[in-house]
């Protein structure tokens, strides 16, 4: 194994030219870990999806992709999917993956803080994922950045021959700014066009 102990850690956000090197990343973790959710071969996205997606991110506004660079190759990504509808444009959905070997190096809890910076900034004020229960690394980060489990989804998942169960876990951010789309409004404060 390499040494990356030294080499420099850079969180950003993704762009466009990024789609390649982030499928191959996405791929990468396809293979190595069973924690996340499709098994090796499974991904389909092509590069071409993969630069719209990233580009509807601009667009939409509360959704994201951050990826860790360590000298010039991507190690890790996180992706924070707000949702659709006026009713939950202020919920994001996180999904995060580092590379087996850039673990435990404080690059899980530089990307999670990186997106909670940009979801308060962005107007969101739930941030919410799931995680295989037996994961106990990412348990401990997700509890460790303030998440708490919120429920279980019995048997949700099929990994390696057994079912698994998934907690649910979600941060709730105060922040004084409105939400950008509106939705998330003052008491007693009426949408537009409820007189
Ligand atoms: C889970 C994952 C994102 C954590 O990222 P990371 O860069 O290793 O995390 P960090 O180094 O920032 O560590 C953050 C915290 O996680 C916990 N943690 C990390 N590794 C751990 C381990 N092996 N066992 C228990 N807790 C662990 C600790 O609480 C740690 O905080 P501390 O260093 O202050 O004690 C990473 O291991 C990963 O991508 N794994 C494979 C894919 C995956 O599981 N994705 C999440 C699917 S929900």
């Amino acid at each position: 194994m390499k040494d990356h102990g030294r080499e420099r850690i850079r969180i950003r956000h993704a762009w466009e030219g990024d789609a390649e090197d982030l499928l191959s990343l996405q791929r990468q973790l396809d293979r190595e870990t069973t924690f996340m959710l499709l098994e090796p071969g499974e991904r389909t996205t092509t590069v071409r999806q993969e630069t719209a997606q990233i580009r509807r991110s601009f667009d939409a506004g509360n959704r994201t992709i951050l990826v860790a660079e360590a000298s010039g190759q991507l190690v890790g990504y996180l992706e924070a999917r707000g949702g659709d509808y006026r009713r939950n444009r202020h919920t994001a959905e996180l999904v995060i993956g580092i590379l087996q070997e850039f673990v435990g190096r404080g690059i899980g809890t530089a990307l999670m803080s990186e997106a909670e910076r940009w979801a308060r900034q962005h107007g969101i004020h739930r941030l919410e994922l799931t995680v295989m229960e037996h994961n106990e690394a990412a348990v401990s980060l997700y509890k460790k950045m303030g998440f708490a489990v919120e429920g279980r989804r019995r048997d949700s998942l099929f990994v390696e021959g057994s079912f698994v169960d998934e907690l649910y876990m979600a941060k709730l951010l105060d922040h004084d700014v409105d939400h950008p789309s509106g939705t998330v409004r003052r008491e007693g404060e009426k949408p537009p066009g409820y007189g």
